[in-house]
């Protein structure tokens, strides 16, 4: 990481959690890759870990207090020179904070005066992290365009296990560089992504789906678009946020995601399958809502969805074609099975099921095969993260001479 961050301006908000002391190894890992540090501490970070650390450690005095003359009065000018505004460790209250643009501090004062991009890094106790409000004001921020380094799953300060821990300082430290970077290479790409579960209706209320949560499209969207490509993402239902800059087109059915893509396919040059697409749906979907009382669920009939990877694979033409296979067992057996069968170019192997599912986590660890290419293994790591990983591998896939093909469309 050396030099990658050399020239750029970094403001590090210290909050007041148990995590402040890991918010030193983020600084040593920002000044080692060149940036300039600037801490700004809140009062209760400053009864966690003394400022003269970060000072000798940044080369530069820490602020936090709004008030405290004309020396702190400059620092208000600090975060219109910044390049990346970090707060990590980022307490519940604080992010509350920044959420309803509250400027009762140094910190809160600033973040209403930034320009340049910010990365939120919480860290709480699981419950509150997990609690609607905590949620919101995360959802607040992401709206806002700031990017959510979520806490990792782990055991807590309170000796309970839950989802709350600060993220790990390269997680972070990879998430500033992908910002600051400013990466072009898919500049001229046009993405097609597909996410989330689908929906199959049994009646008005019911439907068969699956646990995806779409995070990993979501991502990929995310991370495509940074990095210069268009990007159409094609969306089962989920919470999530629609990224900046992405045309989103939302689905329900199977059917109706495979008419989406195969309409935009064309247009494309990568197709993403990340969607858990169901494999089966009711024969029959009744217009009215089944009773309980006259229907005992038996005579329930399914059948199959189409295959959408296999039949936009039948159609290509210049596409490269990315498929993510779920599987619980045999990951690497049933995945070189669906890239052969599916005939694509790369398939990223998710596990499902246990603590650690690709459902709905943040981070995953996957299996990525290519014809003719050794398993590649990539550890865990946050889905954002995972996401320009994979880009990466994307754009270094040998490129087929149908693909050459130049397409100029407008975005579907
Ligand atoms: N897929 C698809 N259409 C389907 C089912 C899956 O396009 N009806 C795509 C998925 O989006 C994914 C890839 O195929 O990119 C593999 O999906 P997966 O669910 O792992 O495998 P299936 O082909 O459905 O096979 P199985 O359920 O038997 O494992």
């Amino acid at each position: 990481m050396n030099g990658v961050l050399s020239g750029k301006r970094i403001v590090l908000g210290v909050t007041g959690s148990i995590a402040a002391y890991k918010a030193v190894g983020l600084l040593r890992l920002l000044t080692q890759a060149g940036a300039s540090v600037h801490v700004v501490m809140t009062d209760s970070a400053i009864r966690f870990i003394a400022p003269l650390t970060f000072e000798v450690l940044s080369g530069h005095p820490v602020a936090s207090d709004v008030f405290a003359g004309h020396q702190e009065m400059k620092h208000l000018s600090l975060t219109e020179q910044a390049d990346l505004l970090v707060v990590a460790p980022c307490t519940a209250n604080t992010l509350a904070k920044l959420a309803l643009g509250l400027a009762d501090n140094l910190l809160g004062t600033l973040a209403l005066t930034v320009q340049c991009p910010v990365i939120i890094c919480p860290a709480m106790d699981g419950e509150m992290w997990a609690h609607p409000a905590a949620q919101a004001h995360a959802q607040t921020l992401r709206h806002r365009g700031a990017v959510i380094v979520e806490p990792e799953v782990g055991s807590l300060a309170s000796g309970e296990w839950g989802q709350g821990r600060l993220a790990t300082e390269e997680a972070i430290m990879s998430t500033a560089v992908g910002l600051l970077q400013c990466r072009t290479d898919w500049q001229g790409e046009r993405v097609l992504i597909s996410a989330g579960p689908t929906q199959e209706p049994i009646d008005p209320v019911r439907f068969i789906s699956n646990g995806s949560s779409g995070k990993m499209g979501f991502a990929m969207a995310e991370a495509a678009v940074a990095r210069g490509a268009e990007v159409v993402l094609v969306t089962g239902p989920t919470h999530l946020a629609a990224p900046k800059k992405v045309t989103v087109v939302p689905v329900v059915t199977a059917e109706e995601m495979l008419q989406a893509l195969t309409v935009r396919f064309e247009w494309a040059t990568t197709l993403i399958m990340t969607a858990a697409v169901g494999d089966f749906r009711p024969k029959q979907a009744h217009a009215h809502k089944l009773k309980k009382d006259q229907w005992n669920g038996e005579g329930l009939v399914l059948e199959r969805t189409p295959d959408i990877l296999m039949a936009l694979s039948a159609q290509r033409t210049h596409q490269r074609l990315v498929g993510f296979a779920a599987e619980t067992d045999h990951l690497i057996e049933h995945g070189q099975a669906k890239l052969t069968n599916k005939h694509l170019d790369m398939l990223v192997v998710n596990q499902i099921g246990g603590e650690q599912s690709a459902f709905g986590n943040d981070t995953n660890e996957v299996y990525v095969l290519a014809p003719g290419s050794a398993p590649h293994q990539i550890p865990r790591m946050p889905k954002r993260q995972l996401a320009d990983t994979l880009l990466d591998r994307i754009l270094s896939l040998p490129v087929q001479p149908s693909r050459q093909k130049v397409v100029s469309f407008p975005t579907p």
